[in-house]
């Protein structure tokens, strides 16, 4: 292992702002779920599943899209066969993890490309958990085969609004710019020249693993930021939820944590109320206490983070 391994940012993972939004889908569903970061956690996917059954049962149509990481912790060769048979049942993109087990054997250790404020006791373990992943998804031919057809980005015309969906930011795969670290330490320009070279309303990402929202004007225009944060793990202080995106002119009937408008199209962060005693459970099994991922995450999955709920908004 090197010592860039965890830390740099590949060359494949790097894209142009101006090349996202250039040929746009059109989606006309009432409802599109973002959902970032599941991290393998089946009973986080068995909810947001529940979710969007209850609201086609209120009959709207819902539309899923996992924007990147739904593998980590499903280190296990049935685990990782159900999670991606689902996942790749509905709408996906690539998230750096999925590039690493796609295309592995690459310098790029666990593809999270971490900043300096992220520990090498950290970054360490989660190459070692990349590898133990990456073993596994050798043996699920299909599965890897399409991990590696899945795109970098996504881009949506959705409530007459330029919606990109990216993984990490407008520039790499494993970007940071749009994390909250990053963000508290910016004027904003770097966030306002993105919008204008993507020409985007709206931006959802995830990646970095804390949510956030953000609102503003960037000429003339009201543009929004959310980053959800975590689907799979906890996101706020003694909160064990996961986080979505929702997006939809109706409300969303899930009880958001954050809410913001833009035109007539509604977006919140909703939680996803899973069932923590069974994963914590399964968890244990996949990673005993002492193993990799039991020392950074298992005390997120029971406590969640530092954040409260009055912090998400990180706009002016
Ligand atoms: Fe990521």
């Amino acid at each position: 292992m090197t010592a860039s391994e965890g830390r740099s940012c590949p060359i494949h993972y790097r894209y142009k702002p101006e090349e996202l939004l250039r040929r746009p889908e059109f989606w006309n569903d009432d409802v599109v779920y973002v959902v970032g970061g599941l991290y393998g956690n089946p009973f986080a996917l068995d909810e947001i599943e529940a979710m969007a059954d209850r609201e086609r049962a209120a009959g709207l149509s819902v539309r899923i899209l996992f924007n990147g990481d739904f593998n980590w912790f499903n280190a296990d060769r049935r685990l990782f066969a159900s999670i991606n048979d689902r996942v790749l049942g509905h709408e996906a993109m690539l998230g750096n993890v999925e590039y690493e087990l796609a295309n592995p054997g690459g310098e790029a250790g666990c593809g999270c490309a971490y900043p300096a404020f992220v520990d090498d006791g950290t970054v360490e373990r989660s190459n070692r958990i990349m590898q133990k992943l990456q073993q596994v998804a050798g043996n699920d031919v299909k599965n890897r085969q399409k991990l590696g057809s899945l795109p970098r980005w996504r881009s949506i015309i959705f409530g007459g609004l330029k919606v990109l969906v990216l993984h990490g930011d407008p520039e790499s795969l494993a970007g940071w710019g749009l994390s909250r670290e990053v963000l508290a330490q910016s004027d904003g320009n770097r966030l306002a020249d993105w919008f204008r070279r993507t020409g985007a309303d709206v931006i959802l990402c995830t990646h970095t693993c804390l949510p956030l929202t953000w609102s503003g004007e960037v000429d003339g225009r009201n543009r929004c930021l959310l980053n959800n944060g975590s689907a799979g793990m906890a996101n706020l202080e003694g909160d064990a939820r996961g986080f979505l995106v929702r997006l939809g002119a109706s409300e969303s009937p899930h009880g958001p944590v954050a809410f913001h408008r833009l035109t007539d199209l509604r977006l919140s962060l909703d939680p996803i109320a899973f069932d923590l005693k069974r994963w914590l459970s399964l968890f244990d099994r996949l990673w005993p206490t002492g193993s990799d991922a039991a020392l950074s995450y298992r005390q997120r999955l029971v406590s969640g983070t530092r954040l409260t709920a009055g912090e998400l908004y990180m706009g002016a």
